[in-house]
C-alpha cells in the first residue's frame, strides 16, 4: 500500500467517526481501513469528546486494537442490536453493494452489519467498480472438512478458485478455524442469483458478497471524500 492510499484510506475511516454520538453500540470492522476509525475513535473516547460508548468487534484482530484503544467491547453474544458499523470494503459497485472478506473476518462482518441500524463503509476510491468481481476475488470461507468438493462447485459456477494461505504450506484460518476460497469471476452479472447458490450450499459458511447492506459509503481520494447513500426503493 501506497502512503498515499493509506493517507487515503485514513481520511475515508475519520470522516466516518463523525457519525459517532456518545451513548451509541458500535460495530466495529476489521482491515487496514476500518483501524483508522477504531483508533479515531479510541482517540475520541479518551479526550472525552465521545463517552458511554460500547462496541462489538468483526475479528480477534480488531478486537485486540479496541483494547489497546480503550474501547469498551461486548460479549460475543452480541444481546444488542447495533446502532453503527464502520467497515471497510474490497469492492463497491454504484449500487453499494460490496466485496468484502479480504481480510477473512467476511463472517462476523455480514453477521455485525446484519445487526446494525446504520452500515457506513470506508474505502480509498480505488475500491469503485462498474460491476463487483471486476477487481477483486470473492471471498467464500468454507469448512475444512470436504473443502475440495466446495472448490469443484466454485468452478462449477465459473470461478477460478484459489484456496487462500499464509505461506507456502499453510492455509489462512479465518477465527471460526474455517478456510477461505478466493473466487476469481470476473465481473459478476446476477449479484443475487450468486448469493442464493452460494448461501445455499452446505460446507459453505458464508461469502463475501454484502447486498443492499451498505446505507452509506464514504471514499477518500485525490478529489478529495465523496459520499454515497444508498438509494432504498420504495
Ligand atoms: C476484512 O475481512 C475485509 O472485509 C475488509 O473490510 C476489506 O478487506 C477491506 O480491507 P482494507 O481496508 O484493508 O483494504
Amino acid at each position: 500500500m501506497t502512503s498515499e492510499t493509506a493517507r487515503y484510506k485514513q481520511q475515508a475511516a475519520e470522516h466516518a467517526v463523525t457519525y459517532v454520538r456518545s451513548g451509541m453500540v458500535l460495530g466495529l470492522g476489521t482491515g487496514s481501513t476500518a483501524i483508522f476509525a477504531t483508533r479515531a475513535l479510541g482517540e475520541r473516547l479518551r479526550s472525552g469528546e465521545l463517552r458511554d460508548i460500547l462496541a462489538i468487534a468483526t475479528s480477534k484482530k480488531t478486537a485486540i486494537a479496541a483494547r489497546e484503544f480503550a474501547i469498551p467491547l461486548m460479549d460475543d453474544s452480541l444481546p444488542q442490536e447495533v446502532d453503527l458499523t464502520i467497515d471497510g470494503a474490497d469492492e463497491v459497485d454504484p449500487a453499494l453493494n460490496l466485496i468484502k472478506g479480504g481480510g477473512g473476518a467476511l463472517f462476523r462482518e455480514k453477521l455485525v452489519a446484519q445487526a446494525s441500524r446504520q452500515h457506513i463503509v470506508v474505502a480509498d476510491s480505488s475500491k469503485r467498480s462498474p460491476a463487483l468481481g471486476t477487481i477483486f476475488a470473492l471471498p467464500v470461507e468454507v469448512i475444512p472438512f470436504g473443502w475440495r468438493a466446495q472448490q469443484r462447485f466454485l468452478t462449477a459456477l465459473g470461478a477460478v478458485v484459489t484456496l487462500r494461505h499464509i505461506d507456502a504450506s499453510a492455509p489462512f484460518l479465518t477465527d471460526h478455524g474455517n478456510y477461505i476460497l478466493d473466487c476469481a469471476f470476473g465481473p459478476i452479472g446476477n449479484l443475487e442469483a450468486l448469493a442464493a447458490q452460494l448461501d445455499a450450499r452446505t460446507g459453505i459458511v458464508e461469502h463475501g458478497l454484502f447486498i443492499g447492506i451498505a446505507d452509506v459509503v464514504i471514499f477518500a481520494g485525490a478529489d478529495g471524500i465523496t459520499t454515497l447513500t444508498r438509494k432504498i426503493d420504495v
